[in-house]
């Protein structure tokens, strides 16, 4: 093959702007259909020819024969990149990206995500639009559950996690995708927590707390990123120089592919920073975008702009490079299918094995958020249980962005209870749907339900609540389902909750009114077995949560590694007006970061330190003893936080630093050893430095960031 750089010399400019442009794959179909749609792009079906990649195509069939196709008709037989959604699972689903980072355990959802992206390759994609790593804030805002979390020391881990499993260590392996992370940068921190809107974000914020996992996904060898829809200092990133050119180019000397967001050049007209889109796609070229996706202003304006003189070909040419290097790289010039293939597909996709680690997935990713009287594990044997709620016999819970999951391969709740326990004696009604009910079908399932000795009540969101521009303004349950829970709560029966959704809700009402509530997100295809195994105590919960979930809607954004403020409110006094609180409700969310219970207890005692000094060249030891208090066997996220007391800038008044998972026997304890490095102290100073400043600090270890033993230590430089 010759080189990239002989093949651009052979492409025409319009050639060239085709590799820049990507299309649904509905346009390379051989219907007549599409004459209307590539009319309004205002191209030619001979323009179809010249694109670069192909968008949301996925089957070995389809990839194949488009890719065929393709090839008889394009001059220089230049190869279609196919990308797609492979967020949580291609067909075999896993939980959604926020319940794996509730796992707090990257290996396993490397592990999880080399299993989707073996199912994607065989399927024919090659590039797959994820990690997804905004850091997330606002439970609002329904793209929350595709992030892992609020946290970008535990989102870093896992942005590196996501893009070892789809690239590998290098493509020459088998089933290896590249990796696009997204959405660059900070669309985690919407106004209002409406998806889309503006974003203010200080530059240390920014630095500190929104740009470290986009940072670590390119630092593990990520070799595409997608820009965000929203600006940054008011200008959106997709023509942002400073963003793609500054930062991401030279600061991070990141050589890979930069894609824009599905319209997001033509939208940088409504944006107001583009007359139209000749300025658009002018903009975009020049700031750094070398894919536009979903909209045609590179192809339609591309040749104008450079006959004008506006538009320098060779930043085209180094666009065009990017992409051709990364089909090269991918070996797509001699193997244009890669790892497509008919059999492999139906050999491999949803297998035993993948199942299997889906299960496992889901059960590490449920958070026990209550448990009184240990109501759970459920002692089912010879009661009658009732499964009341829109979600106790429903399929619908694989969550948004489920790729080609299919509901009907889904395991409800009620399945899973049946196949752990054929024995089971269940009494299923639904009360009412997620979102409306009658008076009659509440009453039928209380009635059944009064009958029974204990309630299993599985309520929440639909999918649709959640993910793209799935943003509500009230996080309470939709419909009539508070209602259905206080009745089922009036019967004095015992209720366990079980929550179906994509984001922290409001759940002040439903924990008022439950003994247990277990939080399942939505945990994808094994979902139902996993959950079972949990109620019936075959498996024990043991997931935390990385999001803050609120009080009330007023208090949001609540996150644990706020700054303190000048008038910091002391929980336990209340005279103080003047301080920064509400009056109405606490400062503190319902539930905490880092939070989750399981069926045994935790003590944490006797944390000490080894040396407290600090130097650049030394490292410390703090630790704790924990010992499980209860009488099952458990597993404990031990975690690590640190404050720096005083700095240059104010601060956060906690910053997780490390965790370990750890098993413990009833009974037994173990000291828990972290280790302290100058480096974890950095941070944007002021005068823009990433370092660590002198002074004091304070170390903390606890079973969540609001509950922790701490100890001082000081920097000395
Ligand atoms: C728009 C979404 O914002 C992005 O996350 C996704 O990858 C693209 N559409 C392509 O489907």
């Amino acid at each position: 093959m010759m080189s990239v750089k002989e093949l651009i010399k052979k492409m025409t400019l319009r050639e060239k702007l085709g590799q820049m442009t990507q299309l649904d794959g509905f346009y390379f179909s051989e219907s007549a259909a599409i004459t209307g749609p590539i009319n309004e792009m205002n191209i030619s079906e001979d323009d179809i020819a010249l694109l670069g990649s192909v968008l949301g195509t996925t089957g070995a069939k389809q990839t194949i024969d488009i890719q065929k196709r393709h090839l008889e008709k394009n001059r220089l037989g230049i190869p279609l990149l196919f990308m797609a959604d492979v967020i949580h699972g291609y067909r075999t689903i896993f939980p959604i990206p926020l319940a794996l980072g509730c796992t707090w355990d990257p290996d396993l959802v490397e592990r999880a995500m080399a299993v989707a992206a073996k199912e994607a390759a065989v399927a024919g994609v090659h590039v797959n639009f994820s990690p997804m790593v905004d850091l997330v804030r606002d439970p609002r805002w329904g793209r929350v559950m595709e992030s892992t979390g609020e946290d970008h020391y535990l989102n870093s881990l896992f942005a590196r996690a996501f893009v070892k499993a789809y690239q590998g260590n290098s493509y020459d392996e088998s089933f290896t995708l590249v990796s696009c992370v997204k959405h660059f940068a900070g669309y985690g921190a919407p106004e209002q927590g409406r998806d889309y809107n503006t974003v203010e974000l200080s530059n240390y914020t920014l630095r500190d707390q929104y740009l470290p996992p986009y940072k670590a996904a390119i630092d593990a060898g990520c070799d595409m990123v997608m820009t965000s829809f929203n600006t940054l200092d008011g200008v959106p990133s997709t023509a942002n120089t400073w963003l793609l050119r500054e930062l991401l180019r030279k600061e991070w000397d990141f050589n890979g592919t930069v894609i824009s967001d599905w319209g997001a050049v033509k939208e940088l007209v409504p944006h107001g920073v583009a007359e139209d889109d000749r300025e658009a796609a002018l903009k975009a070229i020049k700031a750094g975008t070398d894919i536009e996706m979903s909209s045609c202003t590179f192809l339609n304006w591309g040749e104008k702009l450079v006959e004008e003189g506006v538009l320098d070909e060779a930043l085209i040419d180094e666009a065009v490079e990017r992409i051709l290097e990364l089909k090269a790289k991918l070996g797509l010039f001699e193997n244009p299918f890669r790892f497509a293939d008919v059999e492999k597909e139906k050999e491999i996709i949803l297998c035993k094995e993948h199942r299997e680690l889906a299960r496992k997935v889901a059960v590490q990713s449920l958070v026990l958020l209550k448990n009184d009287d240990n109501v759970l594990p459920l002692d089912a044997a010879g009661k009658k249980i009732a499964l009341i709620g829109p979600f106790g016999d429903s399929k619908h819970i694989l969550g948004g962005w489920s790729c080609e999951g299919r509901e009907e391969e889904a395991v409800s709740i009620k399945e899973g209870l049946e196949y752990l326990m054929p024995t089971i004696s269940l009494h299923v009604a639904k009360g009412c749907d997620i979102e409306e009910g009658t008076d009659e079908e509440i009453s039928k399932a209380v009635e059944i339900a009064r009958k029974c000795d204990v309630i299993i009540a599985a309520l929440g969101e639909h999918a649709g609540m959640s993910g793209e521009a799935g943003c509500r303004a009230f996080l309470t349950l939709p419909g009539r389902q508070q209602e259905l829970l206080e009745a089922l709560y009036a019967t004095g029966k015992n209720v366990i909750v079980v929550l179906f959704n994509g984001r922290p809700l409001d759940l002040r009402p439903v924990v008022e009114h439950s003994s247990a509530v277990l939080e399942a997100w939505f945990p994808g295809t094994e979902g139902g077995n996993a959950i079972a195994s949990v109620l019936l105590g075959f498996d024990a919960p043991s997931g935390r949560l990385t999001m803050s979930f609120p009080y009330t809607v007023g208090q949001i954004p609540v996150y644990y590694n706020h700054l303190n403020t000048g008038r910091p409110k002391l929980e336990d006094t209340e005279e103080n007006r003047f301080c920064s609180a509400f009056l109405d409700i606490p400062n503190a969310p319902l539930f905490p970061f880092g939070y989750g219970l399981t069926y045994t207890t935790f003590e944490y005692k006797d944390i000490q330190i080894d040396n407290d000094v600090l130097t650049p060249d030394t490292i410390i030891k703090v630790s704790a003893v924990v010992k499980n208090t209860g009488s099952r066997t458990g597993v404990e996220t031990v975690q690590l936080y640190i404050r720096d007391i005083t700095g240059s800038r104010s601060r956060p008044v906690k910053e997780l630093k490390g965790f370990q998972r750890i098993e413990l026997q009833p009974g037994e304890e173990r000291r828990v050893t972290f280790d302290i490095t100058e480096d974890m102290l950095r941070f944007t100073t002021l005068d823009g430095a990433f370092d660590s400043e002198p002074g004091r600090f304070t170390a903390m270890i606890g079973p969540n960031a609001a509950e922790t033993l701490s100890v001082g230590f000081i920097l000395e430089k």
